[in-house]
């Protein structure tokens, strides 16, 4: 397959060599770090986990990761055999051996453990949850903003909840990697995927956003995932006077839009240039960059606050 941009593109940084990874209370080099292949996450996405970013030493919106980490745990039966101070202390810790301050993205992923026998019941897992934490120094390209991303819709869609709640940051994220994979056989990076009805819906690894006569469109919410970063840009445009609808859309004023954009705790607000060939907009994007700049201050109030 050829080369493609990602929306998770980060600059090379050969700290990340020699970084060392929390596996269940233990840090490990990377190389070292492993986790059984009895284990629940590997061998049925059975996990739920969570992408955290850490500015200036502060782990951003923290609260917020940890409130839907802990629901959705609690949803499938998961039990994290911590509480969030537990969380914030094993963060701390990996934090502190990586010797790292800014810049950093962290995955933070807990299993239901290593099972008895290798099939699917959950009562096989009987050794306590995997809880593991990689933290990477990790700074996205500017290329994401100067470029942008190009979207394609794929036949994927994200379903029903009940069938896999589109809300489960689960391991398997296997209805997501299709989408992408369709897209990028579609020449694109990254796919913009369609709820149930056909409505503009996400994309597989991030939330989507457009922008049209100075109004800001996201979808309902009810099919994708409630993006921490979605919810703050619809509060900065609340709180920022500018007019912000979650709401069904089509294709139709999606491609007709003055601007798109993704959210997601890596890229913060990434630019989207183009969807099914079609450019979006005219190369301006005032709306995204003003959002951007609120989503930054944000950002720096929480670091004020933690000082
Ligand atoms: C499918 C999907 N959509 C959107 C997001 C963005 O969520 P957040 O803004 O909380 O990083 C993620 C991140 O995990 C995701 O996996």
């Amino acid at each position: 397959m050829s080369s493609h941009n990602t929306t998770h593109d980060a600059d090379d940084d050969e700290r990340n060599r020699d970084i060392v990874i929390y596996v269940n209370g233990e840090l490990k080099h990377r190389d070292e770090a492993t986790v059984s292949v009895y284990d629940s996450g590997f061998m049925l996405g059975d996990g739920m986990w969570e992408g955290l970013r850490l500015y200036d030493g502060v782990w951003a919106f923290f609260d917020e990761h940890m409130d839907r980490f802990f629901d959705s745990c609690k949803a499938v039966s998961l039990d994290v055999g911590m509480d969030r101070a537990g969380i914030f202390d094993a963060l701390e810790k990996t934090r502190a051996a990586n010797r790292m301050e800014t810049d950093v993205h962290c995955r933070l992923m807990l299993t239901r453990g290593v099972k008895a026998k290798p099939f699917q019941h959950p009562s096989l897992s009987r050794s306590g949850p995997t809880l593991v934490i990689i933290m990477e120094h990790s700074k996205p390209v500017n290329r994401l903003q100067s470029e942008g991303i190009k979207l394609a819709t794929v036949p994927q869609v994200r379903g029903l909840p009940m069938s896999q709640d589109a809300k489960y940051n689960s391991h398997s994220k296997l209805n997501c990697v299709i989408a992408c994979l369709q897209a990028e056989q579609a020449g694109a990076d990254e796919a913009l995927m369609l709820d149930p009805h056909g409505f503009v819906n996400t994309t597989n690894a991030c939330n989507f956003f457009i922008v049209r006569k100075g109004t800001v469109w996201t979808s309902t919410g009810d099919y994708c995932m409630n993006g921490v970063t979605r919810q703050k840009v619809i509060d900065v445009c609340r709180n920022d006077g500018i007019p912000v609808f979650e709401k069904n859309y089509s294709l139709y004023e999606a491609y007709g839009a003055d601007e798109a954009f993704l959210t997601g705790t890596f890229g913060a607000q990434t630019p989207v240039e183009s969807i099914d060939g079609k450019p979006i907009g005219k190369g301006r994007r005032p709306v995204t960059a003003r959002i951007r700049e609120k989503y930054k201050e944000l950002i720096g109030q929480q670091i004020e606050m933690h000082q």
